[in-house]
């Protein structure tokens, strides 16, 4: 086993980008022109989102050096599977992932050398990075992934996005995702709400939770990148939100999408 993983650490960092740079292989462009565009195809379109099946919603496939004219098939990652063994903030805070599909610049010799998806790909806490087909995966059935249908079955339902009501999945430990890698640390959650009127029109107000997202993420995923930290003063609008900015950064996209309307316009 050890050999093995050598070897195909060995032919990464040797052979393969040898392979890649070939001239008899059709190339993409740079991965800054092909970048920008990923972000606009993953994320469906507000009022789409029941058009996609519940498994693919927040299922993201990252093509930067893969797919259509390279040497291997492009990666699907499954949100809806990782977030029932892993809060957010153990990728998106930890790990350096960013909260934007196509935004790392993630070679296979960094995976095997433990970072990025190799942090626990890595035969310990999930599968080695030596079963291919398992994340290079679009297009493919792969017999050894889990089903969807039967994994979250006992879930508590919704009708949009996943189909899944995720915040009470959690509430009735459905899922018990971990909060750091090594599984030590306790998630920690602030209880407070911050109410945002909507004036004039028919929307009631908006109660904005830190509850079910402080469960989840780290106060440094939205503090001061997205939301500043004083009620009222973010310039939010619901039109800024469909572009996928402030809470569209993760409505419509992972968490439930924007369909959803007196989730957030809760206000009685
Ligand atoms: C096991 C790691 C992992 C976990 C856990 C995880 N994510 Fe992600 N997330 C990723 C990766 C990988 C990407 C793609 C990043 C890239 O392409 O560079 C991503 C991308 C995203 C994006 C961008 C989607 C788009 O279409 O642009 C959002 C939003 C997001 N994650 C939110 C969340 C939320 C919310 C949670 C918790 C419910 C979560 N993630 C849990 C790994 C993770
Ligand atoms: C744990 C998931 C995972 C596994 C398993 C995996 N890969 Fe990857 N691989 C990735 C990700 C993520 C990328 C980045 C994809 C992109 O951005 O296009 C990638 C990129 C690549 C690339 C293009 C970039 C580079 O480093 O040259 C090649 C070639 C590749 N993988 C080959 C393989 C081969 C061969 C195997 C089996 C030995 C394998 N991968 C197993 C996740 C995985
Ligand atoms: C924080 C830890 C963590 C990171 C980071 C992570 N994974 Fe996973 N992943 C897991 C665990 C745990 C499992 C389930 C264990 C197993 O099947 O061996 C899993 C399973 C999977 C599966 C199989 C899901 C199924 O249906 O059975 C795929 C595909 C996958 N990961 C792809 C990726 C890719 C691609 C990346 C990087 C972009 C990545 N993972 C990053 C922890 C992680
Ligand atoms: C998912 C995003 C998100 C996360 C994570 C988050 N917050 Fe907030 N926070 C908000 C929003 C939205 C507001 C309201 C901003 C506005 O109205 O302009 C807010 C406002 C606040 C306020 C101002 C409250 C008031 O009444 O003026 C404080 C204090 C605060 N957050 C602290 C925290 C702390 C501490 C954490 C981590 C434990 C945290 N937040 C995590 C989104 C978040
Ligand atoms: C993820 C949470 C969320 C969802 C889902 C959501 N909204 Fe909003 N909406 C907001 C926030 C936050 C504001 C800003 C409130 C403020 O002015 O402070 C807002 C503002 C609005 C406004 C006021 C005008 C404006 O553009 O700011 C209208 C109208 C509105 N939303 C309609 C809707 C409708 C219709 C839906 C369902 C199709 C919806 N919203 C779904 C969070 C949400
Ligand atoms: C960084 C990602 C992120 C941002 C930004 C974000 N949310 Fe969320 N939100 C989540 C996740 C993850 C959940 C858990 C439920 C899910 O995934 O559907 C959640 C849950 C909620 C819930 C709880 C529903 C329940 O049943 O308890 C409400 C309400 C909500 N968000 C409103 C908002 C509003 C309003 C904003 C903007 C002011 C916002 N969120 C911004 C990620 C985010």
């Amino acid at each position: 086993m050890q050999n093995r993983f050598a070897f195909v650490l060995l032919f990464f960092l040797i052979v393969a980008p040898f392979i890649t740079g070939m001239g008899a292989m059709p190339q993409k462009p740079p991965a800054e022109e092909t970048a920008p565009a990923k972000t606009e195809e993953t994320g469906p379109a507000v009022g789409m989102t029941n058009l996609i099946q519940p498994h693919e919603y927040g299922s993201i496939t990252l093509k930067r050096y893969t797919g259509e004219g390279q040497v291997i098939r492009s990666v699907v990652f499954p949100h809806w599977w990782h977030r029932t063994q892993f809060v957010c903030k153990v990728c998106h805070s930890d790990l350096g992932f960013e909260m934007k599909a196509g935004a790392g610049d993630i070679k296979m010799a960094d995976i095997f050398a433990g970072k990025w998806c190799g942090a626990c790909h890595n035969g310990t806490i999930a599968f080695a990075a030596t079963t291919c087909d398992r994340c290079h995966s679009k297009d493919i059935e792969v017999k050894e992934n889990r089903s969807f249908s039967e994994t979250t079955k006992e879930y508590p339902a919704d009708s949009y996005g996943n189909k899944i009501n995720w915040a009470a999945a959690l509430e009735q430990g459905k899922i018990k995702p971990k909060a750091s890698l090594d599984g030590k640390e306790d998630i920690l959650a602030l209880d407070i709400n911050v109410e945002r009127p909507v004036k004039g029109g028919v929307m009631p107000g908006v109660i904005y939770p830190h509850k079910p997202h402080t469960q989840l993420l780290a106060c440094g995923n939205c503090h001061t990148n997205i939301f500043e930290m004083k009620a009222g003063s973010t310039p939010i609008t619901m039109n800024k939100i469909n572009q996928g900015k402030y809470c569209g950064v993760c409505h419509g996209k992972v968490a439930f999408p924007l369909e959803d309307c007196f989730r957030c316009h809760s206000k009685k």
